[in-house]
């Protein structure tokens, strides 16, 4: 089985749109007013949720109506905030079809405009110097080959175009515990440092601007996200029964210091 269908299979659920909805009406949402916000608690899949994607967002500094490249766009919950909160014209991509069918309907349902296709971060298709920006949220971590998918974003992107990145990213050599949100084990598990990643920018064309480690932030949400699992509405609708363990180790490592969540903003030279 090749690596990008062994991820997919490992996000696909089967029935996630109706799982979601069954979630949002028990905790008393009327599914047929919904609105971007009511999906906050879900739609996010990154350490951090909707405060997570807003901090990201502030450092594209990008205009109205700019269009911009989702990369691994999940359910589309960055792409609707960002949409809806900063009128970008979000493009989102992603490897799992049920996502991106989760990703239209839901758009459809709250009214928010945002385009999404099933498609391979390492095969972007569209036209070179198309995007006036574009962002990563908790996705290179599925992706071996980092300075493929930067070379396919780069290519994208219009010169100057800034290309923001949010992932887990490693700090030490500590052991890694399975499952996490992002893997069930070792096969589907890419994480590397941010200096590999800054080589692999760097290789593809890119100057890195800044760099931000988002660890203390990102161990005070994952308090408040544990806390939810107990809840009939939250990310773990998505992420199934073994959510809890997956949080837990994520936290433990966290606290190992075995990585970390790091911004990195860099720009298209
Ligand atoms: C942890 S989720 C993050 C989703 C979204 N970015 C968010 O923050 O809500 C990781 C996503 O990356 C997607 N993904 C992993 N490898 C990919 C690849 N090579 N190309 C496109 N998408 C990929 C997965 O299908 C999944 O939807």
């Amino acid at each position: 089985m090749s690596l990008e269908h062994s991820v997919s299979q490992h996000y696909t659920h089967g029935n996630l749109e109706a799982a979601l909805l069954a979630a949002l009406q028990r905790a008393g949402r009327n599914i047929d007013a919904l609105s971007y916000a009511d999906l906050a608690l879900v739609d996010e899949f990154h350490i951090g949720g909707r405060p997570a994607t807003r901090a990201l967002g502030d450092q594209l500094d990008l205009p109205e109506g700019a269009r911009v490249l989702d990369i691994g766009c999940g359910i589309g919950g960055p792409a609707r905030c960002f949409a809806a909160e900063r009128g970008w014209k979000i493009e989102g991509v992603d490897l799992t079809a049920e996502y991106v069918e989760v990703a239209k309907a839901l758009s459809q349902r709250v009214g928010v405009g945002a385009s999404f296709r099933q498609a391979s971060a390492t095969a972007l298709p569209f036209a070179d110097a198309s995007f006036d920006g574009a962002y990563m949220l908790h996705v290179g971590m599925n992706i071996p080959d980092k300075q493929a998918v930067f070379a396919e974003v780069r290519r994208v992107l219009k010169e100057g175009g800034l290309f923001a990145i949010y992932d887990a990213m490693l700090q030490g050599d500590g052991a890694f515990a399975y499952p996490v949100p992002w893997s069930s084990g070792p096969a589907t598990n890419h994480t590397a440092t941010p200096d590999a990643y800054k080589a692999a920018l760097s290789a593809a064309g890119f100057t890195v601007v800044k760099e931000r480690n988002r660890r203390d932030a990102a161990l005070q949400a994952m308090q408040r996200r544990i806390e939810q699992t107990a809840q009939p509405i939250g990310l773990p609708v998505v992420m199934g029964p073994t959510a809890p363990q997956k949080l837990a180790n994520m936290r433990d490592m966290m606290e190992r210091g075995v990585f970390a969540p790091i911004e990195l903003i860099a720009r298209a030279d």
